[in-house]
């Protein structure tokens, strides 16, 4: 597969965890909104271990994206020290959400467009590396959680 598809799919199974994580209320949410959470944390490690290093060359957006990634752990990081019961809780999910959708809408509309510059064995060649990638970061996720 294609970085380029790799990464919009993931962006696409993200963006369905929120849309699910709406309809829940906040105690039942409190499960999913982990799993997204890994979900972004494997997915913006891999970004940025093997796509954009190699996006680099043929995009000047990946500062910017970079940075995102960083505002989002934050936001993250933030959101996780407060208590699932409080009222802010509805507005931590908003507001990663709305981190996330800027996320996807710089790569979308941008980056991958860049990419395609980089010819289709290039962007299987990234797209495998950065399946591998993905896996093998899962697998410390879940040692981690064990
Ligand atoms: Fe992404």
């Amino acid at each position: 597969m294609r970085v380029t598809d790799l990464i919009t799919q993931d962006h696409r199974r993200v963006r369905e965890m929120f849309l699910e994580l709406e309809r829940m209320d906040a105690g039942d949410g409190e499960r999913l909104l982990d799993r997204i959470v890994d979900e972004l944390d494997v997915h913006a490690r891999a970004e940025e271990d093997v796509f954009y290093p190699a996006a680099r060359a043929v995009s000047r957006r990946i500062d910017d994206a970079e940075a995102g990634l960083a505002y989002l752990r934050n936001a993250i990081a933030a959101f996780r020290a407060l208590d699932v019961e409080c009222a802010d809780f509805t507005l931590g999910v908003r507001l990663i959400k709305g981190i996330v959708l800027s996320h996807v809408l710089e790569e979308e509309s941008g980056i991958l467009m860049d990419a395609q510059r980089m010819g289709g064995d290039e962007l299987e060649r990234l797209g495998a590396a950065m399946q591998e990638r993905k896996e093998a970061l899962t697998r410390t996720q879940g040692k981690r959680a064990a």
